[in-house]
């Protein structure tokens, strides 16, 4: 069954605990926690202290989506107890095998993720390295914007690459997925997708129960 990662960026901040709540009676599989440097992307959010309350608020595993310049500098700060995914941008770092490393020997799983304009020929080094790749299917930083049709082939091209070569890495997908784009994109091999317009546009619980009844 697809696993839904709920991105806390795209829902109310000033009720968070209930908003917490909510999403774990919803189920959901993940809380997908947008870092953002106002650099790699226009804003500003998600810093560590926030981020630690909200581990020790909800049990639900973190999927923790970097989008910093040279996340090296801050990753160990967002590794806490129930983060299970650390992801990195391949074009955040000129770094990448050395960051992923960082992210194992955190024992977090290591995500590399890549833009819709960037080669999937770029991550292809480190496919054999990684437990998770993420494919961007809006520019970062712009949640709620057109999903970008594009993705689902991309998803397919990586769905292929871990059949061929027998890799283990789980598919995920971010930005603008909604009832409409999802069910492609699972046929397509996608194993978890983040969720943040969505699920808050309407009553949670029923938003999420509609993505997993696909
Ligand atoms: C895009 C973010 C996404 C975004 C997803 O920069 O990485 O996580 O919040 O939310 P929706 O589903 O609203 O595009
Ligand atoms: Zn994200």
């Amino acid at each position: 069954m697809i696993k839904i990662a709920a991105s806390l960026h795209s829902g109310p901040k000033i009720n968070l605990e209930k908003v917490l709540q909510q999403l774990a009676e919803a189920k959901v599989d993940f809380l997908h926690i947008d870092v953002m440097d106002s650099n790699f992307v226009n804003e500003i959010e998600f810093g560590k202290s926030i981020v630690k309350e909200i581990s020790q608020h909800s049990k639900i595993p973190l999927d923790i989506h970097m989008m910093v310049e040279s996340p090296e500098r801050i990753l160990k700060d967002y590794a806490l107890p129930t983060t299970q995914t650390i992801g990195i941008h391949i074009e955040a770092t000129n770094h990448i095998h050395r960051i992923l490393t960082m992210i194992k020997n955190l024992n977090k799983k290591a995500e590399v993720i890549i833009n819709p304009g960037t080669a999937i020929e770029t991550i292809k080094p480190v496919l054999n390295l990684v437990d998770q790749v993420m494919i961007m299917s809006v520019d970062p930083g712009f949640g709620g914007s057109t999903f970008i049709n594009s993705s689902i082939e991309r998803v397919k091209q990586l769905n292929d690459l871990r059949q061929k070569y027998n890799y283990h890495y789980q598919i995920e997908v971010d930005g603008s997925v909604d009832n409409n784009n999802l069910k492609e994109l699972i046929d397509a091999g996608v194993d978890i997708a983040v969720s943040g317009s969505f699920i808050f546009k309407g009553n949670i619980i029923e938003q999420v129960k509609k993505l997993k009844s696909l």
